[in-house]
């Protein structure tokens, strides 16, 4: 039985970050994970479907050449070629992630582990045949695909209805494509698929798109997708699922049944704290393993990051909480603050979005003050981007004059969101943010632009 100061179950974003960075502070720690390094999101998420989109951008740009001064011929899309490049990309990374294990001298151990008790003073985990000990246990299991009881839904998985998993690796493209679900993982397929040519159909039960995001910008990418072909059947509730064939509620309360040669089931995902042994020790979960700000759970020892704690199921934010569960553990300051954490839909346009939106700050009853430019005030952005157009929305406090929002739709948003981000973590108010120095020219130079408009 192996004695650790660390044992981190799941290997994705928190998982691998918070292993590292425990073995760099010179604690021994075990890394259990039952499929490849780097979890849902290089394997069958945020990774692979950049590598679509991105070979979507290319032919679309390809497409539109000619715009540009440019004669491209034969244009055309080899989905076999962008599934394989995309295999390389993930293989790239995977190694990557198991390369900075080994530079760390995180033991690495490609098994299910389960949370067994105590003991003495250490927490127990089975993995394989093995038991191993622990000082500490930082739980980062992740998520999964959320399935609900819809009649005909279990029975179609795998087959005409797809998860997150095998849309990513369609080496034929569909003739059509019914999205169920118009949250981030959905509108990124949409975009992709009806970019290559394929007929989109997303199936949405709210009145709008992107879930949270800011209304005004969502509104923009819905016109900006139908412009690529999506259709979208907003206020639509999925009912039930047969071969080729998804049935809606439509607003009106009558059925209407669509027909298409795939599906993609795209309604959220679940915290997975189920089969991890969390009753042995005692740590409370519901729809997720409730956590402080220092990514504690209820157990002393026992941390939980990532998709796991139900909080915002990025890997960005993952990566912060690793961070800050291996602070704790070292004794050090530092908590994990939620209110300057980015978002970004990786769609074409792209949405970048940091803080409250315009209907939360109604919604709380914030006296806010909002300003907008239209991203063709931006030099770079005109002159890289023929036709289009996108917009920069910031809200302030009215009496603080500190920056409360900032959101973003056009080309490079997800890029350059963190320095919004960062303004928001520093409190910063108007006066002071305008203080900046942006590059010029730079489609990032909007921010500052809009923040211009408001009054001194
Ligand atoms: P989501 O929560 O973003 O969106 C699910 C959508 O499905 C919601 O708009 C919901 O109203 C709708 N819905 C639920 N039940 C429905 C029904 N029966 N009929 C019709 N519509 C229904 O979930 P999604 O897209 O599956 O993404 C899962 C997670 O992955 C999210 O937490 C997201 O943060 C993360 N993710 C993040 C990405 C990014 O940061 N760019 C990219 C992809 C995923």
């Amino acid at each position: 039985m192996e004695q650790f100061d660390v044992l981190v179950l799941g290997g994705g974003p928190g998982g691998y970050l918070a292993a590292e960075r425990a073995a760099h502070k010179g604690l021994k720690t075990a890394l259990f994970e039952k499929r490849a390094l780097g979890g849902v999101c290089l394997n069958e998420g945020c990774i692979p479907s950049k590598a679509l989109l991105n070979s979507a951008k290319t032919y679309v740009h390809a497409l539109h050449s000619a715009d540009y001064g440019v004669t491209c011929a034969g244009v055309a899309i080899d989905q076999q070629k962008v599934i394989a490049r995309k295999n390389k990309v993930v293989r790239t990374l995977v190694s990557g992630v198991k390369a900075k294990m080994k530079a760390a001298g995180v033991t690495v151990i490609h098994a299910e582990a389960v949370l067994d008790g105590k003991e003495g003073e250490l927490f127990r985990v089975k993995a394989g045949d093995e038991v191993y000990t622990g000082k500490n246990v930082i739980i980062a299991t992740g998520s999964s695909n959320a399935v609900p009881p819809l009649p005909g839904l279990q029975e179609n998985l795998g087959g005409f209805v797809l998860t997150n998993r095998e849309i990513l690796d369609l080496e034929q493209l569909p003739g059509s494509l019914t999205v169920i679900g118009g949250g981030v993982i959905g509108l990124e397929m949409a975009c992709y698929y009806a970019c290559v040519g394929v007929k989109v159909t997303v199936v949405e039960m709210l009145d709008h798109i992107a879930g949270a995001t800011d209304l005004e910008i969502s509104k923009m990418l819905q016109k900006e997708l139908e412009n690529k072909g999506v259709t979208f059947l907003l206020s639509h509730k999925v009912l039930s699922v047969a071969p080729s064939a998804v049935t809606v509620e439509t607003p009106e309360g009558s059925k209407l049944t669509l027909n298409s040669d795939k599906a993609l089931l795209s309604i959220g995902r679940r915290a997975n704290c189920q089969g991890i042994g969390l009753e042995t020790v005692g740590v409370k979960a519901d729809r997720g393993i409730p956590t402080d700000s220092f990514c504690r759970t209820n157990v002393d020892g026992i941390y939980a990051i990532g998709d796991v704690n139900g909080k915002y199921m990025l890997a960005h934010t993952a990566y912060r909480e690793a961070e800050v569960a291996v602070a704790h553990i070292l004794g050090k300051p530092d908590t994990m603050r939620y209110h300057a954490n980015p978002s970004v839909i990786y769609t074409f346009p792209e949405i970048g979005s940091v803080g409250k939106t315009e209907e939360q700050c109604k919604e709380k009853g914030i006296d806010y003050e909002v300003k907008k430019l239209s991203m063709m005030y931006s030099g770079r952005f005109v002159a890289e981007n023929e036709g289009a157009d996108g917009l920069c929305k910031i809200l302030v406090d009215k009496k603080r004059r500190t920056v409360l929002g900032v959101h973003l739709i056009g080309a490079y948003c997800g890029e350059m969101i963190w320095g919004a981000a960062e303004m928001l973590e520093m409190s910063l108010r108007v006066t002071d943010a305008r203080q900046i120095i942006f590059p010029h020219p730079t489609v990032s130079e909007i921010i500052r632009e809009t923040l211009w408009e408001f009054p001194d």
